[in-house]
């Protein structure tokens, strides 16, 4: 059934107000997680503790998360954040033997690096995958950085900077062929792209609720494959991790059978209810139709933007693209607050004005954007801009 993602716009009353292209770096509000975090008040009021179902709440994210990447409930631990899904990783791993290097590459979120850099202290050296001239980071990179000594490759989907998304499949075959594990951060790219852990093939995924998922701030996920999960005891821990959470044991640590050994304590109960609403949206509207249509509006808007002679940095070819496009501008800080007085609403990084895609935007709002852009060319637009018409990656 095709997706009527004008109708679904309607119930993010931000969008009545705003020109909101946002979303990376967090949703417009959905009514339906409104009213989540209402039931959630309302049954503080009423009840006080509620633990019986708000530990169901907890459960219901972890079924739609693994609805959502295609694998099971068992593979999912839902985290604080995706550092907590990180930290906890990594201190299930051993850098003590020969296999202790960790590969990233330069278009990591800071904790996706920030976090390797810590493990140095218990034996892990840290190879970052450098950029290439035209900005992107292709396969032979990859290829010249992964070897027999490495144990995890952890990249990013799409690069938080420049909207640019790394060829994931690719990536786990040269891992794999070394012997090496994949982690991967959706951050940037689920619930606007499909990740289906089976087909991208890799071991770890994490990522969070507050962007694309359209949730909120507070809560993560990290997908362990099957095969890992009782191989990695982390030692970053705690008793929602255990076997049997109601032992109450303070004698031993008895992990978990399944993921949920990488949590650690409460969950955060208020954030689970919206979580849980912003899934129900994204898997009810189809991911495959969402990312059709946020692929349409990052391609009109790269053409819109050729138009007026002001081209992004991100990449056009679909497939190296997410739901981002990243302009280049002098002085990107004082062009984001002009925007903002426009009631549109982007963020920047470095020297570029980053424009998120959801299904809720419309072919009008990056219209909106772009005629913005073109008002305030002479004071903004890059006076030399690098290379081509498509420009090149920030
Ligand atoms: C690619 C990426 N990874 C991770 C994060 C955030 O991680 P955490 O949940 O630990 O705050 C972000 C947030 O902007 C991100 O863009």
């Amino acid at each position: 059934m095709k997706t009527d993602f004008q109708a679904l716009r309607r119930r993010f009353p931000l969008l009545e107000r705003k020109t909101y292209l946002n979303s990376g770096s967090y949703c417009a509000l959905a009514d339906t997680v409104r009213e989540a975090i209402n039931n959630y008040l309302d049954d503080r009021l009423a009840v006080g503790a509620n633990w019986d179902a708000w530990i169901l709440k907890s459960e219901s994210v972890r079924a739609l998360m693994a609805q959502l990447l295609g694998v099971t409930s068992d593979e999912v631990a839902v985290t604080a954040s995706a550092s907590a899904g990180i930290n906890a990783l990594a201190s299930a791993l051993d850098f003590t033997g020969p296999r202790n290097k960790i590969v990233i590459s330069d278009f990591e979120f800071p904790t996706n690096a920030q976090i390797w850099h810590a493990q140095e202290r218990r034996g892990a050296r840290v190879v970052h995958v450098p950029r290439a001239a035209d900005g992107y980071i292709p396969l032979e990179h990859f290829e010249r950085a992964i070897d027999d000594r490495t144990q995890l490759v952890a990249v990013t989907h799409v690069c938080f900077r420049n909207g640019a998304r790394l060829d994931i499949p690719g990536i786990v075959k040269i891992a794999h062929a070394h012997g090496a594990r994949v982690l991967l951060d959706t951050y940037q790219a689920i619930g606007a792209l499909q990740v289906d852990a089976r087909t991208l093939g890799v071991d770890f995924i994490v990522g969070g609720m507050l962007k694309y998922l359209l949730g909120t701030a507070g809560i993560g996920f990290l997908y362990v494959q099957d095969r890992w999960i009782h191989e990695l005891v982390p030692t970053h821990t705690g008793w929602v991790a255990q076997q049997n959470i109601a032992a109450m044991d303070i004698f031993a640590n008895r992990p978990a059978e399944s993921a949920r050994r990488f949590e650690a304590g409460t969950p955060a109960v208020v954030n689970c209810y919206a979580a849980e609403a912003g899934l129900k949206i994204i898997l009810r509207a189809d991911p495959s139709q969402i990312e059709a249509r946020v692929r349409a509006l990052t391609a009109y808007c790269l053409r819109r933007l050729i138009d007026i002679g002001w081209p992004a940095v991100t990449p056009p070819d679909d497939a190296r693209r997410g739901p981002m496009v990243a302009v280049p501008a002098r002085n990107a800080a004082e062009l984001f607050g002009c925007l903002t007085a426009a009631d549109i609403v982007t963020s920047f990084r470095d020297n570029n004005i980053r424009a998120s895609c959801h299904f809720y935007n419309t072919e009008a709002d990056i219209d909106r954007f772009v005629a913005e852009l073109e008002r305030l060319r002479r004071k903004f637009a890059p006076v030399h801009p690098h290379g081509s018409a498509t420009g090149v990656l920030g």
